[in-house]
């Protein structure tokens, strides 16, 4: 195993679930990335209670506290493609796809990696990761939250819609990595000028800067089929807008990873029985729920939900 790279742990489970599967539980980790009012999170996860070091503060600009150079230690987190660095605190990251370039402030971690050649020599690189924070992030919350299964992974192809300015996008594509692809959906021209600036640096990124509600439109800009479709669009109607993409653009069996603002869609019900709502509504358009994860530690009267498009 390569030096400052420890790799086999982590993983977080945990987090208050409902639904299907209904495991409750807390979550844990070190501190990193702290919260708006009140913290945790952290990168490793748990059972119960907050395990860890590090308690969480401040919220959406802050990054996270693990030092940078040679003492660094990244280690893999269970989901593929994601990893935890360690330090004064722990943090979720991803290794990122164009070194040196930060997207959105975040910071960077460098580690170097030697390997063994054949001939008994050994080459160093250095690899450098980007901290992901979780108040920005409804997938990195959903992670730290315990979601069981993320579906998104080096070599998936996933159509991205509410891509904004690529904050989680950019993450998203170090995960995939060079064998993988996202299309990022946005229609905000503002954002989608920042989404196009940001894959200039990310070729495995095709930013799509036109209306998830009109999947015909860019039909043409979106390669075969995805295996993944992440929505974040924050619109009254969710379950239409997955559906009429997963009919153009997912493959059966294909996953869904749908982010829910409850008040986007019904601000005057409590939010748990909006995501029931929606979950219900998604069942008639054929897709089999698997997984709900609250994410109100992270962003209040969110929800994230997994589903398998079974089409008919
Ligand atoms: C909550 S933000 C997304 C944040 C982003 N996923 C991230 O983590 O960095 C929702 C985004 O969806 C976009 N959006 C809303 N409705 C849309 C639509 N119909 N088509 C494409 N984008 C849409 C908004 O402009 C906004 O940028």
């Amino acid at each position: 195993m390569a030096p400052g790279f420890r790799g086999g742990r982590g993983g977080g489970r945990g987090g208050d679930r409902g639904g299907f599967g209904g495991r409750g539980g807390g979550r844990g980790g070190g501190g990193g990335f702290g919260g708006r009012g009140g913290g945790r999170g952290g990168a490793r996860g748990g059972r119960g209670a907050p395990r860890g070091r590090g308690a969480g503060r401040g919220g959406r600009g802050g990054g996270g506290g693990a030092a940078g150079g040679n003492k660094a230690i990244v280690e893999r987190h269970r989901h593929p493609g994601v990893f935890i660095s360690r330090g004064k605190q722990d943090d979720l990251a991803t290794r990122s796809f164009a070194p040196g370039v930060s997207v959105y402030g975040e910071k960077k971690v460098e580690v170097s990696e030697t390997t063994t050649n054949e001939d008994g020599s050994t080459t160093t690189n250095k690899l450098e990761y980007r901290l992901w924070n979780p108040f920005r992030s409804k997938i990195a919350a959903s992670i730290l939250a315990g979601i069981d299964t993320l579906y998104i992974q080096p070599g998936s192809k996933v159509l991205y819609l509410g891509a904004a300015s690529g904050t989680t996008v950019s993450h998203v594509s170090d995960i995939v990595g060079p064998t993988g692809r996202v299309y990022a959906v946005e229609f905000s021209r503002r954002s989608g000028r920042d989404l196009i600036t940001m894959c200039q640096k990310r070729h495995n990124v095709n930013p799509i800067v036109e209306d998830a509600r009109k999947p015909a439109s860019y039909r043409l800009f979106v390669d075969g089929m995805v295996d993944v479709i992440f929505c974040d669009v924050a619109q009254p109607d969710p379950a239409r807008i997955i559906a009429e993409n997963a009919g153009c653009f997912l493959k059966v069996g294909g996953k869904v990873l749908l982010s829910i603002k409850a008040n986007c869609i019904d601000s005057t019900a409590p939010p748990a029985q909006v995501y029931a709502q929606v979950v219900e509504e998604m069942r008639n358009l054929k897709f089999k729920p698997k997984e709900q994860i609250s994410l109100e530690a992270y962003e209040r009267g969110h929800a994230m939900v997994v589903f398998e498009y079974i089409r008919s």
